[in-house]
């Protein structure tokens, strides 16, 4: 199959080079031309593991040429959809991507499928995308078709969500282009689910609304574990054995960030308001994780004064294994840091180059020298901290690291 993918964000690169590795023949377009350089050179703009690999051995054209979609039987559409100043999500980039489609459709007469993978508030699909996509007076269903179907990539390890996928949803807007979606993933093995578009669009944020939910629970009961010298984590080993409730997404700590979580949470409330309704479960899962972030301070305020001290970071990316920051907690530890006048000395094997634009003015070191502050604060679980030598030291952790508990002085985040 002929597949134009548009956007080469990590979903829109990784579906590319999945699919490539499957067969497909696969083009990405992107405006971004040093990405479309970097991918045309068989290497990957991101850092998402496995991803290298595959671009080295398949061929992926990657071009800023939309009119290469002409030839496409399905064209993908992975651009971002990020946050607007009032919450909502921005469809800036959707709608001027599908305008190119429609711009590019044009001169060709045959019969695509268009795949709406970007995460979009629920309505979009039909209420902007199609609207655009039948300007020309094409109709959708007859001269072209329409799915919108989620993708469930976590960020670092997202070939492998790809390639083990737990389910594919199929919002379609008529049968034709399900039906060709489906025959895309015939070689996956996975739960399947038909359904209409705008269904499909809310199986999306609610999956990620649910996930947010689970780990503001753990960190409120963490919260209060920790003041009746309870170990959470052993909480939540225990409850785990319900298998209505499970172990996973209950680790407790300074909360959720990363591109997707929060940014799908506070759309979908925005849109509830805009609707009349006040989620006010939705809400709370937001305040309480603004709140969480700042645990590590008030903690480290019982031991030390902040001003003029030597406040060591381990960890700036949202999560191990990625070179991300986006709503890391680290953005909003630093921040308050430095309104406290610390002296902010920071270290993270993969996410300086992109934090230091958002904070050129703190002190990116080596670990041993994080390890020499005042005291060090454990804001991201990577690997290699775990088996660093804490003794001596004050540790506030954030990410349950157990080494760290060597430390003189130990603060567990909610536990
Ligand atoms: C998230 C979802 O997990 C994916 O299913 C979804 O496809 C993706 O968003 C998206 O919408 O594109 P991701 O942003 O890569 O994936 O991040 P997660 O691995 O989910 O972690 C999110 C944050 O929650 C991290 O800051 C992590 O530290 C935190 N977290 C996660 C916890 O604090 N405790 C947990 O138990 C789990």
């Amino acid at each position: 199959m002929r597949i134009s993918i548009v956007g080469s964000g990590y979903v829109g690169l990784v579906a590319g080079a999945c699919l490539a590795k499957l067969g497909s023949e696969v083009t990405l377009i992107d405006t971004d031309s040093e990405r479309v350089e970097v991918v045309n050179n068989g290497l990957s703009p991101i850092h998402e593991d496995g991803l290298n690999e595959i671009l080295g051995q398949v061929h992926v054209r990657a071009t800023t040429d939309y009119r290469q979609i002409v030839d496409a039987d399905m064209i993908f559409l992975c651009v971002g959809t990020p946050i607007d100043e009032d919450g909502s999500m921005s469809l800036e980039h959707i709608i001027r991507a599908t305008e190119q489609i429609v711009t590019a459709m044009e001169g060709g007469k045959g019969y695509h499928v268009i795949v709406v993978k970007s995460t979009v508030i629920p309505g979009t699909t039909e209420g902007v995308i199609i609207p655009i996509l039948e300007r020309t007076g094409r109709k959708a269903g007859r001269d072209f078709g329409v799915c919108m179907s989620p993708e469930f990539l976590r960020e670092g390890k997202a070939v492998y969500d790809f390639m083990n996928p737990m389910r594919l949803i199929v919002g379609e807007f008529d049968k034709r282009s399900g039906d060709a979606l489906l025959d895309l993933y015939r070689n996956f093995n996975m739960p399947v689910l038909r359904t209409n578009l705008r269904t499909a669009e809310m199986i999306k944020v609610a999956s990620n609304a649910f996930l947010t939910m689970k780990v503001s629970f753990i960190n409120e009961i963490g919260n209060i574990c920790k003041q009746l010298s309870i170990d959470t984590y052993e909480v939540a080993k225990g409850m785990a054995f319900d298998d209505r409730i499970g172990s996973k997404f209950l680790d407790a700590g300074i909360g959720f960030g990363g591109s997707c979580l929060p940014k799908d949470l506070r759309a979908l409330i925005v849109k509830a308001r805009q609707m009349g309704y006040e989620p006010g479960i939705l809400e709370e899962i937001l305040h309480s994780n603004e709140k969480q972030a700042l645990k590590p301070l008030q903690l480290l305020k019982k031991h030390i004064s902040l001003e003029g001290a030597r406040i060591g970071l381990l960890g700036l990316a949202f999560k191990p294994e990625t070179d991300d920051v986006r709503d890391s907690r680290a953005i909003w530890i630093v921040q308050a840091l430095l309104q406290e006048g610390a002296v902010v000395k920071a270290y993270d094997p993969l996410a300086v180059a992109n934090f230091k634009k958002l904070f050129p003015q703190i002190d990116y070191v080596a670990v041993e020298e994080v390890l020499n502050c005042d005291a060090i604060l454990i804001i991201t679980e990577w690997e290699e901290f775990k088996d660093l030598d804490y003794t001596g030291k004050i540790v506030i952790d954030g990410r349950r690291i157990p080494k760290a508990r060597e430390a003189r002085i130990y603060e567990g985040a909610c536990w």
